[in-house]
């Protein structure tokens, strides 16, 4: 099925300047950029963003980070997105990413891990909803 999907470039990735590679990994995988804008998070909004998370111990860290810097957010849309996304980011852990993944190829750690991609069908509507009102979406 076509599905949409969040992708965040993380705030370690955008300094390292490689918004552009990333994205062409999603295109040449044929996902297409339906809705894109870089923003600096609040605190605030890192924290609702995240908020699944919350009682993790690594949520502060997250958190920390995520603000540490612009982010590069865009929606992700085309047949089995979700997972092919997450296929494109590799493992959390880039210790733990196959080569050629995005993570083994961009990140630094499990917290500066280059990309987020929402994991689901559920958590992809409203992450996708947390960023972009649906008439800046755009189908093509
Ligand atoms: P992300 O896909 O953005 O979702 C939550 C983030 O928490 C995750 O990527 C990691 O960057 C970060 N994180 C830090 N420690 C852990 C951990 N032990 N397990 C999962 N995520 C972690």
């Amino acid at each position: 099925a076509i599905e949409r999907t969040l992708s965040i470039i993380k705030p370690d990735a955008v300094a390292k300047n490689v918004i552009g590679q990333i994205v062409s990994r999603f295109e040449a995988a044929g996902l297409k950029v339906a809705a894109a804008r870089m923003v600096q998070l609040s605190r605030l909004e890192a924290e609702q963003f995240y908020a699944v998370h919350k009682e993790r111990p690594f949520f502060k860290d997250l958190v920390d980070f995520m603000i540490s810097g612009p982010v590069f957010v865009q929606v992700l849309e085309g047949e089995n997105a979700i997972l092919k996304n997450r296929e494109l980011m590799g493992a959390t852990d880039p210790k733990k990413a196959a080569a050629g993944t995005i993570r083994a190829d961009f990140a630094d750690s499990i917290d500066a891990n280059a990309v987020h991609g929402s994991d689901a069908t559920e958590t992809a509507a409203v992450e996708v909803a947390f960023f972009f009102p649906a008439l800046d979406v755009y189908s093509r």
